[in-house]
This record gives structure tokens, sequence and C-alpha cells, in this order.
């Protein structure tokens, strides 16, 4: 058997259980191109899975990384424009912490203008989630008030920045030690939520949600008339109590998406979207991706210590060493 090396999960459990590890090739089907990855991006949903509480999507390989970078090697049919030797960058929904990897062609984009290849890793989870949340689902508009809990995440530093570019007023929430950052990035107003409650003082159209449970009342007080919640992600618990009278008050809206577990028409629908209106953003230099730090992927284990310490700022990429 031909084998690559990847990192798997020995068993459930802390850093140390990622393996550098021999496995079979994976081998693209129809729809499908094998990308040899150049790097692979880091997401917070990883710790999870290497906890044993978010198994990949049926069909999907064991181990982790849902977006990569490299250059195609290999095209598995089908009738579509990508070919052998293009450098590109996906979104997969697994796998992606390996030297080989395969995606469905209506899940990759280029590698923009400017970024090289090995950063447009950071690029396909934040765009993608960030795009199809604040854009598609709250339909943030220029003039509006969007709130970005956690705006030193990878996701946060994205929506920042989109926020921006796109004309919304940004306020975002982090910890002192990135509020110099966030406005370097263009946050118009940056609150350490260690020592301040947001919801005391700000008013949004657009909340685009990491915390969840621990927020929820927070966020409905900050909702402006007609504004919108969207709950992405549930560091704070998943359960709170949601008061109708007060969202029904002010016309507001409640929505909770996850992006890896939508089906490949609706990816490849938010991938279209992202490609048509996030890279002209990108290639021209107004946002791009924020990288931290560059860990070669065998070290995969000290990658995870480093997301979990919450020290980074922006996205964590994994390189082929
Ligand atoms: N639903 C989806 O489709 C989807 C897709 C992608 C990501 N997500 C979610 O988005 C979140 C971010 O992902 P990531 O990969 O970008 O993670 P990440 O880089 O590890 O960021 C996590 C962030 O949480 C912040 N944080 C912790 N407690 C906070 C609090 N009470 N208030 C405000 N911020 C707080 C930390 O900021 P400080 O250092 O300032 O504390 C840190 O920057 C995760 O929850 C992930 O599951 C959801």
């Amino acid at each position: 058997m031909v084998g690559m090396r990847a990192i798997t999960i020995e068993q459930p459990g802390g850093p140390e259980a990622l393996r550098w590890t021999e496995v079979p090739d994976p081998v693209p089907a129809p729809d499908e191109v094998l990308i040899e990855v150049c790097a692979a991006g880091v997401n917070r949903a990883d710790l999870l899975q290497r906890q044993g509480h978010y198994p990949p999507p049926a069909g999907a390989p064991p181990y982790p990384g849902m977006e990569v970078s490299g250059r195609i090697v290999a095209v598995g049919g089908g009738s579509h424009h990508w070919q052998v030797g293009q450098d590109v960058c996906a979104l997969i929904s697994g796998g992606g912490y390996a030297e080989l990897a395969v995606a469905p062609v209506g899940q990759l984009l280029p590698v923009p203008r400017n970024v090289p290849v090995e950063d447009a890793a950071a690029l396909p989870e934040v765009a993608a989630t960030v795009f199809s949340n604040v854009v598609d689902v709250a339909g943030i508009r220029p003039g509006e008030t969007l709130l970005v809990h956690g705006g030193g995440s990878g996701i946060g530093t994205f929506a920042v920045q989109l926020g921006k570019a796109l004309g919304a007023h940004v306020v975002t929430t982090a910890r002192q030690g990135k509020h110099e950052a966030l406005t370097r990035l263009g946050a118009d107003r940056v609150i350490d939520y260690t020592v301040e409650d947001f919801s005391a003082t700000v008013k949004a159209d657009v909340i685009l949600d990491i915390i969840g449970g621990a927020y929820l009342a927070g966020n409905v007080k900050a909702l402006n008339e007609g504004g919108r919640l969207v709950v992405i992600g549930m560091q704070g618990g998943r359960k709170a109590e949601l008061d109708l009278g007060a969202l029904l008050a002010k016309r507001g809206s409640v929505f909770a998406t996850a992006l890896r577990s939508r089906s490949l028409a609706q990816k490849a629908s938010i991938i279209r979207g992202v490609r048509e209106e996030v890279w002209p953003l990108i290639d021209e230099g107004l946002i791009g991706p924020v990288v931290h730090s560059r860990v070669p992927l065998p070290d995969a284990t000290e990658a995870h210590r480093l997301m979990e310490s919450s020290e980074h700022f922006g996205k964590i990429i994994l390189t082929r060493p």
C-alpha cells in the first residue's frame, strides 16, 4: 500500500494524542481533486475533534484538518476547469493535516494575488464562515454596526476586516493584549470583555457570536431594532434562556449555523459567493490572512497547545516539513 503521512488522533484526548503517522493515500472521486498540501489551517473545532467531541461528517477522513492550500496533483474526473499544476486553497470536511488531501471542486478557490500559497491555508474556513453568516444570513449593510465577539480569533480577525471593507462600524471584544492589533486591523472600538460588560454600552445591528449560552442575554440586549444575532460557536455553553419579550420588542432575529455539516451544494454556493464578493477584496489587498504562526505539520501538538492557550492572534497554520 502506498502511504502518505498525516496527523492522526491515537485516542481522543489532549494535544499529545496527535501522531504523525503513515496512512493510505486519499484517492479523488469524480468532481474531486487531490492536493499536495503546502499548509493546513488549524481551527478551534479541530481541538474538539481531537477530544472526541466533534466527529467528522460521514465519508470524511478520520484525521483532522478542514482547510488546506497547495497544488493540484490529480483530478478525479468530472466536467470543470480545475487542472493539475494549479495552486489552490480549499474548504474540506476533514483530513487536511496531511501530505495529500482530497477536495470537492465546488470548494476550491484560487490562491489570491499577493498571498503566499502557504498563507492561503488561513483563508477558506474564515472567509466562508464570516461571509455566509455576516453577509448571507445577517445581510449586513454599509453604515450598520457589527459586533464581533472574540476579535482576536481566526474568525474574528477576518470578520473585523470584512466588516470594515463592507462599510460597517465594527465593535469587537477581546482581551487587552489584542486591542492594539485589532485597532490596526480596522476595529472602531475594542472592548476588554474581562473587565467590561459589552451589553451595557454597545448597540449593534449584526452580532457575530462565538460564545453562545453565556452571551445570549447580553447579545439580545445589545441588538438594535431589527438586529440580527448569528451564533456560530458555543465556547460559553450551548444552553441559555432566551427572553422572547426582549427580542420581539425590537423585532430581532437569532440564527445559529454550522458550516462543516452543510451539503456539498450549499458549501459550493457559499464558496461561489466568497469568490465573487470576498476574493476581489483580498486580491486588491484591502483584507487578507492574519497568520500568527507557522508550525511544521508533524508538530501539530504544539499548534493545538498554542490554540488552547488563546495567546495567538489570528490563524495558526501547519506547514509541510
Ligand atoms: N459555526 C461555524 O460554522 C463555525 C465555523 C468556524 C468557526 N466557528 C467557531 O468560531 C469560534 C472561533 O474559531 P477560531 O478557529 O477562530 O478560534 P480561535 O482562533 O481559537 O479563537 C477563540 C477565541 O475566543 C476568544 N474568547 C474566549 N472567551 C471569550 C469571551 N468570553 N468573549 C470574547 N471572546 C472570547 C479568545 O479571545 P481572547 O484571547 O481575547 O480571550 C480567542 O480569540 C469557535 O468557537 C469555532 O467553533 C464556527
